[in-house]
């Protein structure tokens, strides 16, 4: 699970907001929602993510004309498939490494609340309580959920992301070391671990260029690029609306204060949108590709 709000690793001198830095647009409020280390494990993700299913879904879709150019450009199938294996270390690492910082948060330093309330990830009765009302809000029969930190959805992505990779990183390391899992398992095996992993990379892929992609840059409020998983703050504004009963609750406990950011330097705002859109567009060119050659 990601871990509850940052613990203030981000905010220097808590209390106190940070200052501007020169070039900055002046602002009436910002407030941290992700830490450095959450927000390097997200670009690690995306980043690794995005070439896995680059690499793995030309390998799947290797009678494809676009998959045989592209792998023309990078130096043959068995560089498309060296590439896919460095990055599925890379990314096996980053997984481990935090599953590891939970363990220790919850059984060392006895963190329970990433376990459950208001800040975990772990899904709670009111998520699906406001499932529901949001549901009946687009068809306005009832006002707007007042969600907390994590959103039903948020968890849901959360939750896919985690179980994914425990089946494709079981599956990809199988057929990696087919040899020596065959000493252990049926040979059958590897015929499933080829199917599971091929299907459930696909389903990944194609979830992430659509729904993932339209939840968190392409809906209202959001569009056409959100940046705080690249900044790690919001506005007051967008924390007012988007997780109301976050901002009402801290600012109860008088905690909000803690959470005070200064503006991010514009040239990282910048980047983050050019590598957001980057993402984005190499996204839905996979989605129509694949979707193209899987009918
Ligand atoms: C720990 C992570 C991963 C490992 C160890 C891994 C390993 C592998 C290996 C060894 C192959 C080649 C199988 C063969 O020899 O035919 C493969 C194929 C493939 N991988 Fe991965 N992979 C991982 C993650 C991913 C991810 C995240 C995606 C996409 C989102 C992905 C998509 C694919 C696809 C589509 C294929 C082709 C399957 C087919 O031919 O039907 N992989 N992977």
């Amino acid at each position: 699970m990601t871990p509850p709000r940052p613990p203030l690793e981000t905010s220097p001198g808590a209390a106190q907001p940070a200052p501007a830095p020169a070039g900055a647009t002046p602002s009436t409020g910002y407030f941290y929602r992700f830490s450095p280390g959450q927000r390097l494990l997200h670009a690690t993700l995306f980043t690794t993510f995005l070439g896995l299913a680059l690499t793995g879904l030309t390998l799947r879709f290797s009678e494809a004309r676009w998959a045989q150019a592209f792998a023309q450009v990078v130096g043959g199938f068995r560089a498309i498939l060296f590439f896919h294996k460095s990055l599925a270390l890379i990314l096996t690492a980053a997984f481990l490494l935090h599953l590891a910082i939970i363990l220790r948060r919850v059984f060392l330093k006895r963190e329970f609340g990433l376990l459950w309330g208001p800040n975990s990830l772990v899904p709670q009765p009111k998520d699906f309580l406001d499932l529901g009302s949001h549901f009946r809000w687009f068809l306005g029969l009832g006002p707007r959920p007042r969600f907390d930190r994590f959103t039903y959805w948020e968890k849901f992505d959360y939750w896919a992301v985690f179980w994914g990779m425990a089946v494709i990183g079981i599956s990809g390391y199988s057929m990696w070391f087919a040899p020596f899992v065959s000493r252990l398992l049926p040979g059958s095996w590897l015929n499933v671990a080829l199917l599971l992993h091929g299907d459930e990379a696909l389903l990944a892929a194609w979830f992430i260029f659509s729904i993932h992609f339209f939840n968190t840059h392409l809906r209202p409020g959001s569009f056409p690029m959100d940046t705080v998983i690249f900044t790690g703050r919001l506005t007051e504004r967008e924390f007012e609306e988007k997780h109301p009963r976050e901002y009402a609750r801290l600012k109860a406990e008088g905690r909000l204060a803690d959470l005070r950011a200064g503006p991010a330097q514009p040239w990282f705002v910048v980047a983050g949108k050019i590598i957001g859109f980057a993402a984005i567009a190499i996204g839905f060119v996979l989605l129509v590709l694949t979707l193209y050659s899987f009918f």
